[in-house]
């Protein structure tokens, strides 16, 4: 008798713990690209800095040993880029920490979360990530604006030069012209071809005007985020990229999947479109299933389950 309550417990404990883990994906968990090609792990193991000054952050984050800078406040940046150095882990404490008026540039096998980055005249991107492999963007906002000229600041978080094994995971992209450029030019094909392989999940991407993103020669798996107010463009699929668009809410977003412009494919499906008109024309792509598990929210809970959890402040600490 006994045995068999217990039996009986465990199993009412193991169907509900799977009906639980269908119904919302994991805020705090690394999902997608980076997982793969041996994973992320940024700085796991070496020393903790605490750095509040822009000549002590650039200091930290520099050599190819593993280490773990956090942030304490707003750093005022020079407008020149922060370089890291590989195995970095940059990650700020509370909810408002990070930089502004400069951004972060280069490394492979880094994370950066809980940031709040905001403000970095051109050229200089908040985040431009060249050469890099194994990066796992989480958890920050990224702020600009729309007053200035379309081309005052340059992208927000950008990737060329053959990155590759990138998530870039419940962010908040907000006020902004060009968002995020993955390939950085129509003549990288021999570097980006086979490379450039990014997964974009519960983000949040509030008045931009295009770039969410626009991707060529890359890979790019993009579901469960919230796609609100893009004003001009929003996933541009472009030079042969293959992209798989599922499971997303778009509101009031003017073209939503671009290929035939510029001739990259997509494959989409089960995405809301409110407000919307999807493209008349979309070339079908060949990007249905991708080399991870992964947990999406359907695209009519996902408004809400981003404006909850993405963006800094929510994970905080390590
Ligand atoms: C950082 O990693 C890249 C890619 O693996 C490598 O080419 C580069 O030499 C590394 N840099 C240092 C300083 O170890
Ligand atoms: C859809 O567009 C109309 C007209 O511009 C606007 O009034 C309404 O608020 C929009 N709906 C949503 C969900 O944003």
């Amino acid at each position: 008798m006994f045995a068999r309550f217990s039996a009986l417990a465990i199993l009412v404990a193991l169907v509900s713990a799977s009906a639980i883990d269908k119904r919302a994906a994991p805020v705090n968990q690394m999902v997608g690209y980076a997982t793969l090609n041996g994973g992320t792990t940024g700085g796991a193991g070496g020393p903790t800095t605490t750095v509040t000054t822009l000549a002590a952050l650039r200091a930290a984050i520099t050599g190819a040993t593993p280490k773990i800078v956090q942030i304490s406040g707003i750093i005022t940046g020079d407008g020149d880029t922060i370089d890291i150095g590989n195995h970095t882990t940059v990650v700020g404490i509370g909810s408002n920490s990070g930089v502004t008026g400069g951004g972060f540039r280069k490394g492979t096998n880094v994370i950066l979360r809980n940031l709040q980055l905001s403000k970095s005249p051109a050229p200089t991107d908040l985040i431009e990530l060249q050469t890099s492999t194994n990066i796992w963007v989480d958890h920050n906002t990224f702020t600009s604006d729309l007053t200035h000229d379309k081309d005052f600041y340059d992208g927000q978080l950008d990737m060329n030069h053959g990155t590759d094994f990138v998530t870039v995971s419940w962010n908040v992209f907000q006020q902004h012209f060009k968002c995020s450029l993955v390939g950085g030019s129509d003549n990288t094909g021999d570097e980006d071809s086979g490379h450039l392989r990014v997964t974009y999940h519960h983000n949040h991407f509030l008045e931009i005007n295009s770039r969410t993103p626009s991707l060529r020669f890359g890979t790019a798996h993009i579901y469960s985020n919230y796609f609100d107010n893009v004003l001009a463009s929003a996933i541009d699929s472009r030079d042969g990229a293959q992209v798989l668009v599922e499971d997303n809410q778009f509101t009031n977003v003017v073209d939503p999947i671009e290929t035939t412009l510029n001739g990259g494919f997509a494959v989409q499906r089960s995405n809301v479109f409110t407000n919307t008109t999807l493209e008349a024309t979309i070339a079908a792509g060949t990007l249905t299933t991708v080399p991870y598990t992964y947990t999406a929210d359907a695209a009519s809970s996902v408004a809400s389950i981003v404006v909850a959890s993405a963006g800094a402040g929510i994970v905080t600490g390590l």
